[in-house]
Formats: C-alpha cells, sequence, structure tokens
C-alpha cells in the first residue's frame, strides 16, 4: 500500500443496494481503484449493514482493493470468514471486545497475507492504538461517530490525525493514514493537510448521478 498518493475509496454504505453488482462497476468506471465496505453487527454500533457473503459477492464482480471495516464485537470470531470472502485490508476497532484479543487478531489478518488496519472512534485517544501501530498496515481515524452514512465531519478529530502522521514518521513506522465520515471536498483537503491519504466517500461519491464527475471532484481537492 502506498502511503503518500492521495485515494479516494467510495464506500458501499452509500450505493444502492437492490443493484449492487451495477454500484460496484459504475465505481469502477468512475475511476475507482479501491471499495470500502462497511461491516456493522447492531451491538459495537448502532445499525446493522452486511457481512461476509457481500464481501464475497462484490469479490465476484470486481478487482477493485477491497478495503473492509469491521464495526463489529468478536471480530477474531468471524475474521476467518472475512478472509476467504476476498477481503485486501480487514480494519478492526481497538475499542471493540475480543473472544482473543486485538493483537492476535491483527496478527491472524497479516498471517492470511491481507493488510491489517486499526481504527480509532472520535472519542479515542491515539494512546490506545500505541501498542499496536508497528502491526499494522492502515490507522483509521473515524472522523464521525461510526455507524451511519452522512454525518458531519468532526474537524476536532484532526490533531489526533496529525499526532499519528508524527508519530510514525519519527519512528520509522509505516501505516497509512486513512479517515472515514463526512468526507467531501471542503472536508478532504482538511484531511490531507493533517497527513490522510486514505479517503473513504459514501454520500459524495455515490450519492450524485455522474459519480466520475464527483471522484474527479474528490480526488482534486486533495491533489
Ligand atoms: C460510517 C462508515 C462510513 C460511511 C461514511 O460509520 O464507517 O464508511 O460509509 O459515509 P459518508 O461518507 O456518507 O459520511
Ligand atoms: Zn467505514
Amino acid at each position: 500500500m502506498n502511503c503518500q498518493t492521495p485515494v479516494i475509496l467510495p464506500s458501499l454504505l452509500a450505493a444502492d443496494w437492490s443493484r449492487v453488482a451495477d454500484e460496484v462497476k459504475r465505481a469502477e468506471s468512475a475511476g475507482a481503484t479501491m471499495l470500502h465496505l462497511d461491516v456493522m453487527d447492531g451491538s459495537f454500533v448502532d445499525n446493522i449493514s452486511f457481512g461476509p457473503q457481500m464481501v464475497a459477492s462484490v469479490r465476484k464482480h470486481t478487482q477493485m482493493y477491497l478495503d473492509v471495516h469491521l464495526m463489529i464485537h468478536r471480530a477474531d470470531h468471524y475474521i476467518e470468514r472475512f478472509i476467504k470472502a476476498g477481503a485486501n485490508n480487514i480494519t478492526i476497532h481497538v475499542e471493540a471486545g475480543y473472544d482473543t484479543s486485538l493483537l492476535h487478531t491483527l496478527r491472524r489478518i497479516r498471517g492470511a497475507g491481507l493488510h491489517a488496519g486499526l481504527a480509532l472512534n472520535p472519542a479515542t485517544p491515539l494512546q490506545d492504538a500505541l501498542p499496536y501501530l508497528d502491526e499494522i498496515d492502515l490507522l483509521l481515524v473515524m472522523t464521525v461517530v461510526p455507524g451511519f452514512g452522512g454525518q458531519s465531519f468532526m474537524e476536532e478529530t484532526m490533531p489526533k490525525l496529525a499526532a499519528a502522521r508524527h508519530h510514525r514518521d519519527t519512528h520509522g513506522l509505516k501505516y497509512c493514514l486513512e479517515v472515514d465520515g463526512g468526507i467531501y471536498t471542503n472536508t478532504a483537503p482538511i484531511a490531507r493537510q493533517h497527513g490522510a491519504n486514505l479517503f473513504v466517500c459514501g454520500t459524495s461519491s455515490f450519492g450524485p448521478a455522474d459519480m466520475g464527475q464527483s471522484m474527479r471532484d474528490l480526488a482534486a481537492s486533495v491533489a
């Protein structure tokens, strides 16, 4: 994973689920190379989305890099299913509960040859991620409280993002920095300035009828 070049990742959460295969093609035709998939369990977050079967179905229709964001408890219990479904990256939350441990789960993901990501809710300090930063490929700094698309960007998370970049660059670490939630052409540049190179965009990418244009506008805003 290249952690310098800015990449826009459409989030499937904002797609039309009655025609997922077409929406995946729409994202691809609009220039997306990575797709973000939000898995919600109705317990870790107050919403239920989809599971490994959706990831496997999407995989059948695209070669795009699949960035799977698990907003679930007991990710370790389910991890093999997401690996088998064809995920390229699996991101787990530092605040979630695990049957084994967070560290074991990260190592299992990497052990299977995937990239491993760690996510922090807006209220969670960077300090909670410190023990894991040499075990991950991606740090996701949530810019909304996870659970729903269409929420407003929380600018107060930006000092944490900048601190994560500083920590990486001063400790010889290699994780990419991803932001997720409320990313539009006016907020993406703020996150870019604070160190993000992976921009998850739901409403702002799939929302407009001309997705090619929305992807170009988003990319231009962080170029
Ligand atoms: C929020 C999800 C996001 C969501 C972002 O809990 O993790 O990935 O799709 O949606 P927007 O871009 O609409 O804020
Ligand atoms: Zn997400």
